[in-house]
């Protein structure tokens, strides 16, 4: 498998998010974000571990673009931070944020690489979550105004906008299962906030094509699972399609198709959790066009009825025969062909980008002075090639951006999970190839 292989317009990249990578926290007007109000608290993240310091990014972004060049990619995914650009979310900007997210832009440009910027990878302003947060119906236009204003600073070079990276964690991760921020367990608010992150996104679009700079694409990025029932027995199928409905459903269908799926929203409805909806909501995310669906992939979900609650009354099954990351993931690269053949299947021709898809590992070797993650070379080397047979296919697939360019900070993992293509030592922000950065720019060069 060659990068020939793949169609000649097909972009190949890397993938970050602010609260990740920047540090900087306190630094140049930034305001505070709810990850930093979250980590500070004992027993959230391993350690204690913030994101205060990460990569030191904000500093080191012109060493980490040179990286970037000499890997060879296409395109590279970034994250903006909300409340770096308007330490308030609303109101105020501080223009010495906006000036950062320039270099970088401009950074990429010159050495001819496609920026790709996130809105919101889940570092919401803190004072914005002092204000009700998503929870609260205000936050639609809270986040229109400020995609409005990232499209008209930035929309003349960026070319690739994604409105919100995996809603899905945001509401039920952060709202109701309490292990992110703002680390809350309330099921009932986490089905509304879904709702307003859906409506959140059909703003940004809006905003995006009534944009002077609005000419080029904007879709969401879901986090997506293959759903396996645990054997063919008819209560592990309905087990499978309930969490189908919970996990994909609920989001693929309003994005591409406007609507709730029925079976999920009558299962929300009958714990009395559906989402208030108001009139006109359904037909905003109806007249929301995306230009294409952005998917992470990790790992699929093996799925048995029995065990569980009441809103998940069901177990995920570990399958054995295949290796686990540190994560404890199943490297499984098969599901990602299955997951783009079905996202064809269901939801029709709507271009693909992969813009998540790698794997954790201890990385605890060099060998040469390059770090030797077999382990994660076979990991891509596997889903590139899954990738591939989808493309074949017919499977209309774009991007492919590996997660992630540097090891980052793993939300409540703190730095225990290396994702990186290049390893970081956080004493000395020292950066290394490892032997799949080489690979993969092997790859990218046609030298493999
Ligand atoms: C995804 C997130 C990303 C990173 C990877 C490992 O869910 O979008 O920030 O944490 O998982």
């Amino acid at each position: 498998m060659t990068r020939k292989d793949f169609p000649g317009d097909f972009r190949w990249g890397a993938a970050t998010a602010a609260y990740q990578i920047e540090g900087a926290w306190a630094t140049d007007g930034r305001g505070p974000c709810i990850w930093d109000t979250f980590a500070a608290i004992p027993g959230h993240t391993v350690r204690q571990e913030s994101g205060a310091v990460a990569c030191d990014h904000y500093h080191l972004w012109k060493d980490d673009l040179d990286l970037l060049k000499d890997l060879g990619i296409d395109a590279y995914r970034f994250s903006i931070s909300w409340s770096r650009v308007f330490p308030e979310g609303t109101g105020a900007s501080n223009p010495v944020g906006w000036a950062f997210y320039d270099r970088l832009i401009d950074g990429l440009l010159e050495r001819g690489i496609a920026p790709c910027a996130t809105l919101y990878h889940w570092d919401l302003p803190q004072a914005l979550q002092d204000r009700g947060g998503w929870g609260n119906r205000d936050i639609v236009g809270w986040f229109e105004d400020y995609a409005e204003a990232m499209f008209g600073a930035f929309g003349d070079r960026v070319k690739t906008w994604y409105t919100h990276n995996e809603p899905w964690v945001v509401a039920w991760a952060g709202h109701a299962i309490g292990r992110h921020a703002p680390g809350l367990s309330d099921r009932k608010l986490a089905v509304q906030v879904t709702h307003h992150l859906l409506l959140s996104h059909a703003a940004a679009i809006e905003a995006y094509r009534n944009s002077r700079q609005g000419d080029g694409q904007i879709g969401a990025v879901l986090n997506l699972y293959p759903m396996v029932p645990a054997t063919s027995s008819p209560q592990d199928h309905a087990a499978a399609r309930l969490l189908d409905g919970h996990h994909n459903r609920w989001w693929l269908d309003p994005v591409l198709k406007g609507t709730y799926p029925q079976d999920t929203w009558d299962h929300y409805a009958s714990l009395g959790i559906a989402p208030r909806v108001e009139p006109g909501d359904l037909d905003r995310l109806a007249g929301a066009k995306s230009d294409f669906l952005g998917v992470n992939y990790y790992f699929r979900k093996v799925v048995a009825a029995g065990g569980g609650d009441d809103l998940l009354p069901l177990t995920e099954v570990k399958p054995t025969g295949a290796p686990y990351t540190s994560m404890s993931w199943e490297v499984w690269p098969e599901g990602l062909y299955d997951l783009l053949v079905r996202l064809k299947a269901d939801y029709g021709d709507i271009p693909l980008a992969i813009t998540e898809n790698g794997a954790a590992f201890p990385d605890e070797q060099l060998t040469d002075g390059v770090v030797d993650d077999e382990d994660r070379r076979s990991f891509l080397e596997g889903h590139f090639a899954a990738a591939l047979k989808a493309v074949k296919a017919g499977v209309n697939l774009k991007d492919y951006f590996v997660w992630s360019l540097l090891d980052n900070y793993e939300w409540a993992h703190g730095y225990d999970k290396r994702f990186g293509l290049f390893r970081v030592d956080y004493e000395t922000q020292k950066r290394t190839w490892k032997r799949s950065s080489r690979w993969y720019q092997g790859f990218l060069k046609g030298t493999n």
